[in-house]
């Protein structure tokens, strides 16, 4: 019978730096490795320990993942330390990922904070690869500073595609930086969407997740049009061990994607 706690293998080939505290590992693992944009992984540092991550890459590329990584404790801080070539686990993918298929016909906002954009890298590449299927999509991203910013030569790039309006802020200015300064929420204002057939989705920390929600609801949104990526301490990944229990869902396996009309009546959602 298959374990299914086994990781596979995969070799760390490349490390880019990102930013101060946030670091993109290019893994291939040593068998093909399926995920969705949304699915989530478990990644081991044999012999430390293992935590959540969602794969950042393209879901159409086969042969290597992506997981772009902010230093938060023990594993990502020895992850961060690391050299390249080492061998790393991969369990997974676990989760549910962002049901594409919703959003076709209607102008997809999106909107992230700080290493929140890894996730969304991902479904960017997936609704790239079909782009006509969508009407139009809103990015709206928030950075603490200038020298936060991660993808930064990519980031153009994608700004530039037809169909997406992207806007990039940051929360305290500097003489480097041109462009707006203010918090995430500031840059929601007067978005070019249709609010009768739009959706949004966000992804970042709880604090700036639970004030984006409540704009959107004041902008109109429906909760149901609401998709959020809830993240909390996790173990099995597999609807399992109970850790990563919200009300009467489990984040791993009935997440990390909910739309906010699912979880609008749980306590405490945001802590
Ligand atoms: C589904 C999912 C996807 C994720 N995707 C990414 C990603 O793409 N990139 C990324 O940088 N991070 C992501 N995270 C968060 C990442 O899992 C945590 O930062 C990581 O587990 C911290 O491990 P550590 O051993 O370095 O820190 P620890 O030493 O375990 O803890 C450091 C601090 O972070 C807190 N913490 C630990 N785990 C989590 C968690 N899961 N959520 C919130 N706080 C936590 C602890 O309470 C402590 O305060 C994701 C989390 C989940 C649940
Ligand atoms: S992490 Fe074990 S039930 Fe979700």
């Amino acid at each position: 019978m298959k374990n299914i706690y086994k990781p596979i293998e995969g070799v760390l080939e490349n490390i880019i730096t990102e930013s101060s505290k946030i670091k993109t590992f290019v893994i291939r693992p040593k068998e093909r490795f399926d995920f969705k944009c949304g699915q989530f992984i478990e990644l081991t540092l044999p012999g430390i320990g293992e935590a959540p991550f969602t794969p950042s890459s393209d879901p159409a590329v086969k042969e290597k993942i992506d997981v772009t990584i902010m230093n938060a404790g023990k594993v990502t801080s020895l992850l961060h330390n690391s050299p390249k070539n080492i061998s790393l686990g991969i369990r997974g993918p676990y989760g549910k990922g962002y049901p594409l298929h919703k959003f076709e016909g209607k102008d997809v906002l999106i909107v992230g904070g700080g290493v929140g954009l890894a996730p969304l890298r991902a479904l960017l590449f997936g609704l790239f690869a079909d782009i006509n299927k969508y009407n139009k999509i809103v990015f709206r991203y928030g950075a603490r500073t200038a020298q936060d910013i991660i993808y930064k030569d990519q980031i153009p790039v994608w700004a530039a595609k037809e169909r997406v309006d992207w806007l990039t802020t940051v929360d305290v200015g500097d003489p480097s930086w041109t462009g707006h300064v203010g918090l995430i929420t500031t840059v929601l204002n007067d978005l070019p969407i249709d609010m009768k057939k739009a959706v949004a989705i966000v992804c970042g920390p709880p604090i700036m997740m639970k004030f984006v929600t409540l704009k959107l609801l004041d902008l109109g949104f429906a909760p149901a049009d609401i998709y959020l990526s809830m993240e909390k301490s996790m173990s099995c990944g597999l609807g399992k061990c109970g850790h990563c229990r919200i009300g009467k869902f489990y984040i791993c396996k009935d997440g990390p994607v909910f739309t906010y009309e699912e979880l609008k009546d749980t306590h405490d959602i945001w802590d």
